[in-house]
């Protein structure tokens, strides 16, 4: 059964297509990973998801409800955490707590019982007192996602849930998403833009870039689906004024091929029977080759195979912006 289904969903903003004509289900109990780098249009796709914005075009359904006709419906049955942090830093992690089980409606009967349920799950109970303040990043995240939970929504949606966080926090917040999910077998929607996260979190996950869903499948799926092995080789002149290319499209065990300045990445299903005849069709065109290696793939080149260049690229100018825009503010 299906838990979400989007059908041609579309948001312009003004003329920019921020989502662009997406479609897909979200089978039930499953844990969905949107990755994709910053400005891809994941935001406003669970924002429109999440009932928060209407769609330019087309249709959602959300726990069988019309995320437009039937908002109330589909709010009942969700719960969102946001990109932001969303805590009240002068409050105690349980007066967070309250405070967001009397803004989903939960009976005051229940609260304190459900409060005790996710503070043990997320392993807050020791800190439950104390002013947020006193929290860390990773606490404060997971005082998020237990907001988050206190409805007992039948879908968990989760923006970027370790944005920003060190990795080892961003471990540890992965294996409470996995307990939450075993706990309440709730279907979990969760966007990222970290390769590992997806990899190790989601059972099926949707690459989405400039507003568009290139792929979606299971991670070791989309892995295999390159071919087993991955030949990286540099040579010394540019790729695009020589026959390499077309030479090595003809051979039977190359499945894809991506270029990058003078780096070639050919995706095989049998690297090892590939190099010497890359070295032999290099040496008929008089090509010289300057390093040569061979790997298993990742996702990260599931995604430079998809969307044609690096996740980590997207990432690393968008931090740097950040980093510019700080170093503005410190000068102004
Ligand atoms: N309210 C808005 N008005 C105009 N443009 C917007 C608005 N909201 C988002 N956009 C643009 O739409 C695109 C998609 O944004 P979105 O926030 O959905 O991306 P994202 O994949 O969530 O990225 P990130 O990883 O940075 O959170 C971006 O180019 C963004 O600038
Ligand atoms: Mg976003």
């Amino acid at each position: 059964m299906n838990t979400i289904e989007i059908e041609s969903l579309t948001k312009n903003f003004g003329k920019f297509n921020a989502v662009d004509d997406i479609s897909f289900n979200v089978e039930e109990g499953e844990i969905f990973g949107f990755l994709g780098p910053n400005g891809a249009g994941k935001s406003t796709t669970m924002m429109i998801l999440t009932t928060l914005l209407k769609p330019t075009s087309g249709r959602a359904l959300v726990a069988g409800f019309d995320v437009v006709s039937q908002a109330k419906k589909v709010r009942e049955n969700i719960g969102f955490v946001q990109q932001e942090i969303a805590v009240d830093e002068y409050l105690t992690g349980r007066e967070n707590l309250i405070l967001q089980g009397r803004l989903n409606h939960i009976p005051s009967n229940l609260i304190d019982e459900r409060i005790d349920q996710v503070l043990d799950l997320i392993e807050l109970v020791e800190k439950q007192n104390e002013t947020v303040d006193t929290y860390s990043g990773g606490m404060r995240k997971r005082l998020d996602l237990a907001g988050g939970l206190l409805h007992r929504p039948r879908v968990l949606f989760l923006d970027e849930p370790t944005v920003g966080l060190d990795i080892q926090t961003r471990r540890k917040i992965w294996d409470y998403i996995k307990k939450i999910h075993k706990e309440f077998n709730m279907t979990i929607f969760v966007s990222t833009h970290y390769m590992e996260e997806a990899d190790n979190l989601c059972d099926r996950i949707g690459i989405i870039d400039y507003g568009k869903i290139q792929v979606i499948d299971s991670p070791q799926v989309l892995k295999n689906k390159l071919g087993n092995e991955i030949i990286t080789f540099k040579i010394l002149e540019d790729v695009s004024k020589t026959n390499l290319l077309s030479e090595l499209k003809a051979i039977q065990l190359v499945k894809d091929i991506t270029t990058k300045d003078d780096q070639v990445t050919v995706f095989a299903s049998n690297g090892t029977e590939l190099i010497p005849m890359i070295f032999q069709i290099a040496s008929n065109l008089q090509i010289k080759i300057i390093s040569i290696s061979l790997t298993q793939p990742t996702l990260d080149d599931v995604f430079i195979s998809y969307t044609g260049h690096e996740l980590r690229d997207e990432n690393a100018k968008y931090n740097q912006k950040i980093q510019y825009a700080k170093m503005r503010r410190w000068r102004d």
